[in-house]
């Protein structure tokens, strides 16, 4: 899919649809929408007085062979009140009117933005709205004869003076959409498709190809390395693990800046193990990488973005099988740092392999880690598929990285963990246990585990549990993978 600039007015193109929004206010045809009123015989004004037209958000408008305009459409999208409105608004609008017009069989449209609308950061949304929205898992469908296609979207009302700033945030959108769905893709893919071998070596051909340095630490060197929490879940498994290593480091990075560390979960099939799960339910369990997925999406986009400090991402991958060399709950494991563990439920396998991950992170010089896991059930019981869970260990940091969801539209919610919570993970017979012996909080002591791993550095864990899969299509989102916390991630890090 294209997208382009376009400076010439609005009435003058030639487009299957043009799209623009209207507020939710006493008169919602005013600014633009009134020169489009007025080249439109005054049709607009008539459907907002008849209450056709009440420009609540998302509400569509669609008017066939609009007089006046060369455009074969105009469609209207509420967006609510003028007051809320903002970018994160502005991405739904785009993103919800490709949808609509896609489904309708539109190939083209023009995005008209509003009257003081026309600003780098509108450019970068739209485009980020309209690819994110134009993601679909069809893959693995053979019949595509049907298929629906918008090749080309333009965005309007700049002025010639705005354009090479607006064209350049719009590509820094397409960058970071199209690593977003990059981070989609591979979270789609089916476990029989992508094992941790198959994930090594994707991320090690998106690695290569964007320039970035890779190193894929196969069974050996991960057992070398005494990585004895990630072992103890992939011994359950034909399928050996992977640890994932890509690194940015640019020579503008100063002596003695942050490194940031992100270190993600990439289980590519979680049956539980020994502790095995119901069978109802159970494919989902193929989405158990995408917080692996998304920290290489990241990579991805930095690769592009080049910002100014150095970002190492470390993904360790296995499945988590109940074969028969499988771990048993009482078993008792020594993760990379020394630490013993007894593995009371099998089920708890994302905080061991993450165990291991942010250890190694800070190994290879990490002064700053954020790790994403599909990790609790209790995420989705506490937030729903609303809010990331955040957890983090230092407030500075955690509140930059919550500045950095507010301004790219991620909703995220700051959740404790306090040393009280300390007390659900002491060990019996070992240092630690990787389940609570008490009840409630199963977030919480997910988090409070992988805290134990990462010592004195500043740390945020994401539980992306509830978020990165969309049980239903939304009008800008399709059903299946989001890559949440992709655009946050990316953002913070050029924040740097
Ligand atoms: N991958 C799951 C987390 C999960 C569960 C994601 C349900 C989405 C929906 C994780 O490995 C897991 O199984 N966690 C257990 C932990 C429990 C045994 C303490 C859970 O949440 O049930
Ligand atoms: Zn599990
Ligand atoms: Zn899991």
């Amino acid at each position: 899919m294209q997208i382009t600039l376009e400076t010439k007015p609005f009435a003058s193109l030639e487009t299957d649809a043009l799209v623009s929004y209207v507020f939710e206010e006493t008169d919602p045809i005013q600014g633009r929408i009134a020169e489009v009123d007025r080249s439109a015989g005054g049709l607009l004004r008539k459907l907002a007085k008849s209450g056709e037209l009440t420009a609540k958000t998302l509400e569509f408008t669609l008017v066939h062979s609009p007089s006046g305009l060369q455009a074969a459409r105009l469609l209207l999208v509420g967006a609510g009140k003028r007051e809320q409105f903002n970018s994160a608004t502005l991405r739904k609008v785009a993103g919800a009117a490709l949808r609509y017009l896609k489904s309708r069989s539109v190939k083209n449209f023009a995005l008209l933005v509003r009257e003081g609308g026309a600003t780098e950061e509108s450019a970068q949304v739209i485009a980020e709205g309209a690819l994110v929205a134009d993601f679909e898992s069809d893959k693995y469908k053979t019949d595509k004869k049907n298929d629906k296609k918008i090749d080309f979207v333009s965005i309007v009302g700049y002025s010639d003076t705005e354009r090479a700033a607006a064209e350049k945030s719009l590509s820094k959108g397409r960058i970071i959409a199209e690593s977003q769905n990059f981070t989609r893709d591979l979270v789609n893919e089916p476990s029989n498709k992508l094992t941790p071998r198959i994930l090594a070596e994707k991320a090690g051909a998106m690695a290569k190809s964007a320039g970035l340095s890779v190193e894929i630490l196969d069974e050996r060197k991960i057992a070398d390395l005494k990585m004895g929490a990630l072992l103890s879940v992939a011994q359950g498994s034909i399928e050996p693990p992977r640890m994932i290593v890509i690194t940015y480091n640019p020579p503008s990075a100063k002596p003695g800046a942050p490194v940031i560390g992100l270190v993600g979960k990439a289980v590519t099939f979680d049956t539980g193990g020994i502790s095995i799960k119901p069978a109802d339910g159970m494919e989902k369990m193929k989405y158990d990488m995408a917080g692996g997925a998304t920290m290489i999406g990241v990579m991805r986009a930095l690769a592009a973005l080049k910002p100014n400090v150095k970002v190492i991402c470390v993904v360790p991958s296995t499945e988590n099988m109940p074969g028969g060399h499988a771990q048993k709950p009482g078993d008792i494991q020594t993760a990379m740092s020394g630490k013993t563990i007894e593995v009371l439920n099998t089920d708890a396998e994302g905080r061991l392999i993450l165990a291991d991950g942010v250890h190694y992170a800070k190994q290879l010089g990490a002064t700053h880690l954020i790790d994403a896991a599909t990790l609790t059930g209790a995420i989705v019981v506490a937030l729903a598929g609303i809010n990331v869970g955040v957890f983090g260990s230092d407030q500075p940091f955690t509140d930059k990285f919550l500045a950095s969801a507010k301004a790219t539209g991620e909703k995220m919610w700051q959740m404790p963990i306090d040393e009280d919570y300390r007390e659900f993970i002491k060990g019996t017979v070992a240092d630690i246990q990787n389940i609570s012996s008490g009840k409630g909080g199963g977030a919480i002591t997910g988090a409070m585990f992988i805290k134990e791993f990462t010592g004195d550095t500043p740390w945020i864990h994401l539980d992306i549990a509830g978020t990165a899969w969309n049980d239903d299509a939304k009008p800008w989102l399709a059903k299946g993978p989001t890559g949440v916390a992709l655009r946050t991630l990316v953002n913070l890090v050029m924040s740097y």
